[in-house]
């Protein structure tokens, strides 16, 4: 696999000895700059105050990068802003990161908290990705971060949620002809061959055999086949059983209810959901996870042609019920129902899904906040607690009872969209994916429409696939705190 982030190391040596050329030091206010910069201030008769003070750099503005030479080590002091949080330093370690100048050795001064020190390991790496498969000249790129901290531990777990993270990314930024049912499924096998995790890869005929009509009827139109990838990761001694499932349209014009220009060429995204779960499976193993985890991979192409499924054709589902295909467009939906069936018949003690299904997520919550909606009460409270340390946010949506005859179809027993005006879409879609959870089956859905893929940098965040999910979904696990089912 390529190399699309540094690598990662921690020491607890002076960093003004530490042989780097640039030294990266995360700044609050005057009251608690830390003992990094106190140590080199000291050194250089304090250079580092003079240089705050001629900025009135006593805020210390977020995400603001000056530089000044210290015994010919560059110092990069970053401002943190008012009373930071971990995701402060994240954003702002990733932005100093993105100013070093390439081939620069480079440390980051991230004190003795381990929490502190792994936010800044995961902003520093993270801030470092690069994609740059398809270049013939790479972007400026740096080999190894050394993070200066006692916290050793903290930076391995970095490293870890990092490296999972950039696994998300690099496959949502692969040009979907790279990544074709057949070929992605073949790719997920690959990245996942050393990391504890059996991979089955279910196909058409298999699909055929089950009744994977989904899948099927979304991917009618692609010359290519769709695939159904299987992912057990199961420890010994687990008590606790997760199942994920992810949506993985590899390209999503909409099919023959075809999408405009404008913004069509980001569906290269659509398979986000594919992307995470594959990362999350990546690291379960690494991160000493104690619980077991299976991953269900729902990978199709949505093409218009001569051999598409129609607007009013019906589909008779994996679970018996029949959806009237009011708009091929709402596509994730019927890929989904397929996972959902198969994961929820597992009786697991939750089952979760994440799937760039909506527009109308960005609507609601924008491009920096996922929504999260579903019948798994305490499973949500917790997940949505371990995501808040790893600087991801989620709002809740409610499923109300009096919206299900929003998806009433004339002929079937269901359509796969509301009708027009219904409005609250990122709502229909999800009261749509529980008709497919078996009874009883805690459940929760996640719609990453938004955070899933941006078009600019932002701190630690790049342009293209952001990982999005992946670290929530791992400190979650880590925790262990599964509500049991009923
Ligand atoms: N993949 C899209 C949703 C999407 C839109 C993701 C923008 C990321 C950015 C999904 O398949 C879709 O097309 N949804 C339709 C549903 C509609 C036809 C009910 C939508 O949101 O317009
Ligand atoms: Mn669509
Ligand atoms: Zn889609």
């Amino acid at each position: 696999m390529d190399q699309s982030i540094p690598n990662l190391v921690s020491t607890s040596d002076d960093p003004l000895k530490a042989g780097t050329d640039v030294l990266i030091i995360p700044v609050g206010g005057p009251e608690s700059r830390g003992a990094i910069y106190d140590s080199v201030n000291a050194a250089c008769d304090a250079e580092l105050d003079k240089t705050l003070d001629a900025l009135g750099f006593t805020k210390a503005t977020a995400n603001t990068v000056t530089q000044t030479l210290v015994h010919d080590m560059v110092i990069m002091l970053v401002g943190l802003g008012d009373q930071p949080d971990l995701e402060a330093y994240r954003m702002a370690v990733g932005s100093a990161i993105q100013q070093v100048p390439e081939g620069k050795r480079v440390a980051v001064a991230a004190g003795d908290e381990p929490v502190i020190a792994g936010a800044i390991a995961e902003g520093a790496v993270l801030g470092a990705y690069h994609f740059d498969r398809y270049r013939n000249v790479e972007q400026e790129r740096l080999d190894e971060i050394v993070i200066v901290t006692k916290a050793s531990a903290a930076v391995e777990r970095a490293d870890v949620m990092a490296t999972a993270t950039a696994l998300a990314r690099n496959l949502v930024n692969t040009p979907p002809a790279n990544k074709r049912p057949e070929d992605l499924a073949d790719t997920i096998a690959g990245l996942l061959k050393d990391n504890n995790v059996s991979v089955t890869i279910r196909d058409q005929a298999w699909l055929e055999a089950h009744d994977g009509n989904g899948l099927l009827a979304v991917c009618r139109g692609s010359e290519h086949e769709p695939r159904l990838v299987e992912l057990d990761y199961n420890p010994a001694g687990a008590e606790r059983h997760v199942v994920l499932v992810g949506k993985g349209i590899t390209f999503d014009t909409g099919g023959i209810n075809l999408k405009p220009s404008q913004g069509m060429a980001d569906m290269k995204s659509d398979m986000a959901g594919t992307a995470v779960v594959t990362a999350v499976m990546s690291a379960l193993a690494a991160l000493d996870v104690k619980v077991r985890v299976t991953g269900f991979c729902t990978i199709a192409e949505n093409m218009p042609s001569g051999t598409a499924q129609r607007p009013s054709d019906v589909i008779t589902m994996m679970n018996g019920k029949t959806v009237e295909v009011g708009n091929t467009d709402a596509e994730g939906r019927l890929v989904m129902a397929d996972g959902l069936v198969l994961g929820s018949r597992m009786k697991p003690d939750v089952i979760i899904d994440l799937a760039t299904l909506t527009g109308a997520q960005i609507v609601v919550a924008g491009m920096e906040i996922a929504c999260v909606m579903g019948t798994a009460d305490v499973a949500m409270d917790e997940f949505e607690e371990a995501a808040e340390t790893e600087g991801e946010e989620y709002i809740r949506l409610p499923l109300p009872k009096r919206y299900a005859t929003g998806l009433k179809s004339n002929i079937a027993d269901m359509n796969n969209i509301s009708g027009a005006g219904f409005g609250a879409g990122t709502i229909m879609a999800g009261m749509f994916l529980a008709e497919f959870v078996e009874e009883d089956t805690p459940w929760f859905h996640v719609d990453f429409a938004g955070p899933s893929f941006r078009d600019s940098v932002s701190g630690y965040l790049s342009p293209g696939g952001t990982g999005f999910g992946v670290r929530s979904l791992l400190a979650w696990l880590e925790t262990g705190n599964i509500p049991p089912r009923a």
